[in-house]
């Protein structure tokens, strides 16, 4: 018998997702936090999605800037995640204060960050409001990788990294590669 829940208070048993940095440059500041919710929305055109609370520093500096970058790190990084996930934009520079290393973008002005496995330069194309969080739809325009750790098709090479997830509550794995399996039915 499964146990049934009707008084949803802590909502997060959809985990593990895998940890993005988002964020931009606007005018007036440079601020990116950890993101977990987010998600591809579009092959063509290529969009992406991230989910941003309204509260969030990043909600005002991404509005602000009308692009961001979604920049994925390796479990090694942790730390940043922590950095960037449980401190705000609001109290400290968090870019001078963790020497957050960055990277300019190619085609936008928000820059990716050098630890990134993975990053993706996105134009704002649309902010949807979804409860307590804003979809950020960001139009990706440019795709930095470290090199060789997708194979042709774009698959991760499990050997090379392995990304950052998290479980929620402060808890991070990431993922074991003696357990990958090829597929087809
Ligand atoms: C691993 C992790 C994942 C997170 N995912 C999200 C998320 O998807 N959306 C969100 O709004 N906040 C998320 N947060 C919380 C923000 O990262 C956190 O509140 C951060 O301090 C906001 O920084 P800011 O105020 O500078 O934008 C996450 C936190 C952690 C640690």
């Amino acid at each position: 018998m499964k146990k049934i829940i009707t008084q949803i208070e802590k909502f997060q048993y959809f985990y593990p997702y895998s940890v993005a940095i988002v964020g931009a440059q606007s005018q007036s500041a440079v601020n990116y936090m950890a993101c977990a919710w987010h998600t591809a929305l579009s092959f063509s055109p290529p969009l992406f999605g991230v989910l941003i609370a309204k509260k969030r520093y990043t909600h005002q500096v991404i509005s602000d800037a009308k692009n961001f970058t979604v920049n994925f790190i390796s479990a090694d990084r942790v730390k940043l995640s922590a950095q960037m996930g449980r401190k705000s934009g609001l109290d400290m520079d968090k870019v001078k204060e963790f020497q957050v290393r960055l990277s300019p973008s190619k085609i936008i002005k928000s820059p990716v960050l050098e630890e990134a496995y993975v990053a993706f330069e996105c134009k704002l194309t649309d902010i949807r409001a979804t409860g307590d969080h804003d979809l950020f739809v960001g139009a990706v325009l440019a795709i930095h990788e470290e090199e060789k750790c997708f194979n042709a098709d774009g698959v991760l090479d499990t050997g090379k990294i392995r990304p950052l997830l998290y479980l929620g509550s402060d808890f991070y794995i990431t993922i074991d590669p003696d357990t990958l399996k090829h597929v087809l039915p």
